[in-house]
């Protein structure tokens, strides 16, 4: 019987499913499984379920041996796998798109809603005792109707975040190596779009390319009165650079879902009340975790039985 080394507990149903096809072994802690442990217990194994906070690197793949036949990530992004190195033992990547793509499109509109409507600021200041009543001048937004959303990358998430833009009146503008079809939508340079948007949302991988995609230089050519939105990957933002920019007021806001060392945090963002903060929770459903360790369980037991991943990276 196949072997399964399952990084952190998924769903009953979806272990049991495991279960019926091979043996597996679960590390069932609620925090990430040490270095050490994910080292000796990834031995001998023919399969590897993991999440994005699992480094899987050669030193995992040596450890493994030569037995691993797939790696499947519970996750849309995999920056966190070595892909070559899989690739150069022959060990399938897998990860988890398509099934998260609403779940992180809806959670991307709550992220904008919250940081131009200063949702926590809010919220913070009932909960100290601090909120002296109504008043026509308090705590101002900006509104969405009329303005740009400018996103950039366009993939599948990048594209659900666009459909749902004419709900709220936002034209749209994109970035990306590519022109899209997608009717309305203007394609721009990413300079010019962090130049003209009122609302930028990142919707990029993380690779070695996109790695402080937004650094300083890139936040200065932002409007004072715009807002940056990150529900991607940490190290697409400069987190020091953007804290400065938030600061000093050259920017008016940014909601972050992913930091570049999660779960730390720059702790100049934290005194910011136009940051923020959220623990990575775009694809946070019921439904689609479930969904993405499904998936998961789909692509590990497809390799195993000798057919195709269902959604190889
Ligand atoms: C979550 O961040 C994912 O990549 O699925």
């Amino acid at each position: 019987m196949a072997s399964i080394l399952v990084t952190r507990t998924l769903p009953d149903a979806v272990l049991s499913r495991l279960r019926g096809a091979a043996e597996i072994d679960v590390w069932a802690e609620p925090q990430a499984i040490p270095r050490e442990t994910l080292l000796s217990r990834v031995r001998g194994r023919d399969a590897l379920v993991c999440l994005l906070t699992d480094r899987i690197d050669s030193e995992v793949l040596d450890a493994a041996g030569p037995s691993l036949r797939v790696v499947a990530n519970v996750a849309v992004g995999y920056n966190n796998i070595d892909v070559a190195a899989c690739r150069a033992r022959h060990v399938t990547v897998t990860n988890t798109p398509d099934v998260l793509t609403n779940a992180c499109a809806d959670f991307t509109w709550g992220l904008i809603l919250a940081i131009t409507r200063r949702l926590g600021e809010g919220e913070r200041v009932v909960r100290a005792g601090r909120w002296g009543g109504w008043a026509l001048d308090y705590m101002l937004g900006m509104e969405l109707r009329g303005k740009q959303l400018g996103i950039v990358g366009l993939g599948r998430i990048g594209v659900a975040v666009a459909e749902k833009a004419s709900a709220f009146g936002m034209r749209v503008a994109y970035s990306g190596r590519r022109p899209v079809e997608m009717p309305g939508a203007v394609h721009l340079s990413l300079e010019e779009l962090l130049r003209t948007s009122d609302v930028v949302s990142l919707h990029c991988p993380s690779t070695p390319e996109t790695l402080h995609l937004m650094n300083a230089a890139r936040l200065s050519l932002m409007r004072p009165t715009a807002y940056l939105i990150n529900t991607s990957r940490g190290p697409v933002v400069d987190e020091a650079a953007l804290a400065d920019a938030l600061q000093s007021g050259r920017l008016a806001g940014a909601a972050l879902d992913v930091y570049e060392r999660e779960p730390e945090i720059h702790p100049a963002l934290f005194g910011l009340e136009n940051a923020l903060l959220i623990p990575h929770l775009a694809s946070a459903t019921t439904e689609t975790r479930t969904a993405m360790a499904d998936l998961a369980a789909s692509n590990a037991l497809a390799v195993l039985a000798g057919q195709p991943a269902v959604t190889p990276v």
